[in-house]
């Protein structure tokens, strides 16, 4: 059975048909186009296809499209102004917290939800926040290194 969902996504109205059992990763990568979100284990386990549903960092794989309905939805994309990358994207990228990359989108997503309720949280914080998104490649120090100099520049920049 289809049915038609209206939510926000990073700001913007959209109206769909979709079917009611499709989950909240099918509709944002098979019929928005946003595969910045990736697909890993479908099962809730890996954190790939990390969203934020009103600010909270949720497993997109676990969303069926009726918690989605007239709620606010935002993905990597969104993080992104005028084509330029957010300063989480720019230093993940200058402290090597991206290997495969896999795992950014999500990560960063997690990040970005910790340092708006917590701009300067411990690096205990930070892996705590980010202990639902597992990365296969960096070992994780570099990661939590580049919350860390994020949070710093973030709080500095005033924002
Ligand atoms: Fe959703 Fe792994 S793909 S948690
Ligand atoms: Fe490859 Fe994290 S950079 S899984």
């Amino acid at each position: 059975m289809t049915q038609l969902y209206s939510f926000k996504l990073n700001g913007a109205p959209v109206t769909l048909e979709v079917s009611s059992s499709a989950t909240l990763l099918e509709v944002l990568r098979e019929h928005l186009g946003r595969t910045g979100t990736k697909e890993g284990c479908g099962q809730g386990e890996c954190g790939a296809c990390t969203v934020l549903l009103n600010g909270k960092p949720v497993n997109s794989c676990l969303i069926l499209m009726d918690q989605v309905e007239g709620q606010r939805v935002t993905t990597i994309e969104g993080l992104t102004g005028e084509g330029e990358p957010h300063l989480l994207q720019k230093v993940f990228v200058e402290m090597g917290a991206v290997q495969c990359g896999f795992c950014t989108p999500g990560m960063i997503l997690s990040a970005y939800a910790l340092l708006a309720e917590n701009p300067n949280p411990t690096r205990e914080e930070i892996r705590e926040a980010l202990s639902g998104n597992l990365c296969r490649c960096t070992g994780y120090t570099k990661i939590v290194d580049a919350v860390e100099v994020a949070a710093r520049r973030l709080a500095h920049a005033g924002v």
